[in-house]
């Protein structure tokens, strides 16, 4: 099909993505134009069918959780008790959760930049500062600073937010750079905010390790995020699930959780536990189509844009290109007709660079790229 076609039928279908900028070709939202598993759509429409739209029954919110330690098993070898799978609307209520009560009262929050654009700007609605400490770089790869890191926790920061896989730089972190982060939350009496929504799209060569699975140190420290949100294209039916690694955060969630598990919807639960359960031979053939999109990124960034920095992502769909131009995404909407995220919003460090979704059809991001490079040429 030729590129055309292909984004007339991606506006057809409806998402932010594709009709926000209608007339520029979308990749700023991490939305993914390749689908969901058909699984996730049968049992979607089995619910349609039974009109499952009430609240989110028990033995729902149950199977979801027994779902999702399932996958957190087989997936990422993480034993979770499912009653410690608690339902979300989505990550961002988990992390305004965690901030409210994990968190010592007022304290700053930690955020290693670039950062995912609400993460700077959901401390702020709570009163919170945000304590930008700017990623350092190992080769061409994107590192923890340990030593800024420190120096956040001495200036008064409590909440950690770390994000594996990393959006936007797309890194999977290994499991000594996470015990070297620990060590540092630990010196300091700090908190962990696992964002690991990504988990399930990791590239071959690398392995997820939820944080909280490392250890009894990082077991305390963590409160964790995940969802089927982002590999499954489901961010529109509001549902996540948060996972607790300690008896204290278990006790306390017990109390406070309620109103914060109340968003979470339940056609988005049978969607999430369908995914998780059923959707796996899928997601690995995504992950082959999306690994392919990373690697020919790299050769349409050497043709068209060769002054720019790009290293496939090692997880998620998103990428992470330093253009050396800031404002880029501004100059690129009005002068490619393409839409993607300046990165100035990711924080201070990411001036100069922009993020970009590559889950799309191969001639889409073709033709994303070719523009960008005439625009900047
Ligand atoms: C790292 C990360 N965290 C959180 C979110 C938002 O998730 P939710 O819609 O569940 O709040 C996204 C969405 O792209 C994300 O990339």
């Amino acid at each position: 099909m030729d590129t055309d076609a292909l984004v007339t039928g991606l506006r057809r279908r409806g998402s932010l993505k594709w009709t926000r900028h209608p007339d520029a070709l979308g990749a700023f939202v991490a939305e993914s134009d390749l689908g969901t598993a058909p699984a996730v759509v049968q049992a979607l429409q089995d619910a349609v069918a039974r009109g499952l739209f009430g609240y989110l029954p028990d033995w729902l919110a149950d199977d979801m959780a027994r779902a999702t330690a399932g996958f957190l098993r087989d997936r990422h070898g993480w034993e979770v008790p499912p009653q410690r799978v608690r339902p979300l609307p989505d990550v961002l209520a988990a992390l305004s959760a965690a901030i409210t009560y994990l968190s010592r009262p007022g304290s700053p929050v930690v955020l290693p930049t670039p950062a995912y654009m609400p993460f700077l700007e959901v401390p702020p609605a709570l009163g919170r500062e945000v304590l930008e400490v700017p990623m350092a770089r190992d080769g061409g790869r994107y590192v923890y600073d340990l030593d800024a890191l420190d120096a956040a926790f001495r200036a008064g920061g409590h909440l950690l937010v770390l994000c594996n896989p990393h959006n936007p730089v797309g890194r999977v972190l290994e499991p000594a750079e996470m015990r070297a982060v620990a060590a540092v939350v630990d010196r300091h009496g700090g908190r962990v905010f696992s964002d690991e929504v990504h988990a399930p799209l990791v590239f071959p060569g690398h392995r997820h390790v939820p944080y909280a699975s490392l250890d009894d140190t990082t077991a305390a420290q963590a409160i964790t995020a995940t969802s089927a949100s982002k590999a499954w294209d489901l961010a529109g039916l509001k549902c996540a699930q948060l996972v607790l690694s300690n008896d204290a955060d278990a006790r306390l969630w017990a109390e406070v959780g309620y109103p914060v598990e109340h968003g979470c919807s339940t056609p988005g639960a049978v969607a999430n536990t369908a995914a998780y359960r059923d959707g796996v031979p899928w997601l690995d053939d995504t992950i082959a189509v999306l690994d392919g999109n990373r690697r020919l990124l790299a050769d349409l960034v050497a043709e068209h844009l060769p002054a720019a920095r790009y290293r496939p992502p090692e997880g998620t769909y998103l990428a992470w290109l330093e253009l050396g131009v800031p404002g880029a995404g501004d100059l690129l909407l009005e002068r490619a007709g393409v839409a993607v995220v300046d990165g100035a919003r990711c924080g201070a460090a990411g001036r100069g660079s922009v993020r970009m979704d590559l889950a799309t059809p191969a001639p889409v991001l073709t033709a994303i790229v070719e523009r960008m490079g005439a625009a900047l040429r």
